[in-house]
């Protein structure tokens, strides 16, 4: 389906009763009516529709040309939500909603069948999520339904952290997008399995494993996280993903090492873009864009998909991005960087 205009309500998440407020009435209404509909959440914006619906399922896959064993997540306003679509839910996971819901969380749990097939790509299981964030609430709340939302991206591009980068991507596709302002965390939710003792992390995200480890005790990491020969639980995990408009490569060096690549490239007459943090500025390149200190691993966060987008369409011919520790949102932050760079990455140390 086309639209020849997508609606753009523009709220204020710090008001009261947002829910009440005409703009989240009426983008309810269209999830009512089983049409799509882009909001912000905590972590990045999300493409909204009826969970019940196949019609609703269709169209966000179609919107987004999403490859349809790919399941979606579904968003729940009230944590008691969640015992109306899954079996039962484990001791542990139910820890991990006492820690972090609402919040980047996302719980993978058998299902009972109730919500659409096409959710669920027909996997025995559903990945469940509660936001924190007002206009994700309140758009919940207002519809009275589970809310199926990837994220508001053509399928491998960045994730969207504003409202401009679901409007440059799927004008005309959806029905309306939510303007809330910017992201707060700006990586999507960790995705983790709860349906056996064992908590196995399919995604990293917004919460970390050192976070999840003090509530939950030890978890384990999806081995096709690192292994790229491995088919992986979460079946979002196996396409190229985040994808800027050049080429992008990760280079695990020192700053001189860095500008050295940066060079041998402009040599071979290539217009070179740089994807690094403040420590890095004035390695050569015909753009720079900055993450913000490498020490400061939220903001890096934050800016990350904004960053992969500022580079246009045309502008450079390769990018060079700088690696980080993977503890803590590192994790999460090298995670999307090696999906954008299909695994290419040039080391000092080799
Ligand atoms: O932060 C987020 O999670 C955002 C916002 C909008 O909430 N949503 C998001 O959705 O990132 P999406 O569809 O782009 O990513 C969902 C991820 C995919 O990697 C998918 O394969 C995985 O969750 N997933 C969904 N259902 C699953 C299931 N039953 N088992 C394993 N992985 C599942
Ligand atoms: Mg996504």
């Amino acid at each position: 389906m086309t639209y020849q205009h997508t609606r753009h309500w523009v709220v204020d998440k710090s008001v009261g009763n947002l829910e009440a407020s005409p703009q989240i009435q009426e983008a309810a209404g269209f999830i009512k009516q089983n049409k799509v509909v882009a909001f912000p959440t905590e972590t990045v914006y999300g493409l909204g529709g009826n969970a019940e619906s196949d019609e609703a399922i269709d169209l966000i896959f179609q919107a987004k040309g999403r490859p349809s064993d790919n399941p979606l997540i579904v968003h729940i306003a009230e944590k008691e939500q969640l015992c109306r679509y899954v079996r039962s839910v484990s001791s542990q996971a139910d820890k991990l909603i006492e820690a972090f819901w609402p919040g980047p969380l996302t719980i993978v749990l058998e299902h009972n069948g109730e919500l659409s097939e096409k959710v669920t790509a027909g996997l025995p299981t559903v990945a469940v999520r509660m936001p924190d964030h007002p206009v994700a609430s309140a758009i919940i709340k207002a519809s009275g339904l589970p809310v199926a939302a990837p994220s508001a991206n053509r399928s491998g591009r960045p994730s969207p952290t504003t409202a401009a980068h679901v409007t440059d991507d799927l004008h005309g596709l959806i029905a309306g997008v939510v303007d809330g302002g910017p992201t707060g965390v700006g990586v999507e939710s960790t995705v983790v399995d709860c349906t056996n003792d064992e908590i196995v992390i399919l995604r990293p995200g917004g919460i970390t494993k050192e976070d999840l480890e003090k509530v939950a005790g030890p978890v384990t990491t999806d081995p096709a996280l690192v292994e790229e020969d491995q088919a992986p639980v979460s079946p979002g995990m196996k396409y190229t993903h985040y994808a800027p408009h050049a080429p992008l490569i990760l280079v695990d060096g020192d700053r001189r090492f860095f500008a050295e690549k940066a060079e041998e490239a402009r040599r071979e007459g290539k217009k070179v873009g740089v994807l690094i943090t403040d420590e890095y500025e004035g390695v050569p390149a015909d753009k720079e864009i900055r993450l913000g200190p490498a020490g400061d691993l939220p903001a890096v966060a934050r800016r990350l998909y904004d960053s992969l987008r500022a580079f246009n369409q045309n502008e450079v011919d390769v990018i060079f991005a700088q690696v980080f520790p993977e503890t803590e949102l590192g994790g999460a932050i090298m995670n999307r960087l090696r999906k954008a760079a299909g695994g290419k990455i040039i080391s000092q140390k080799e």
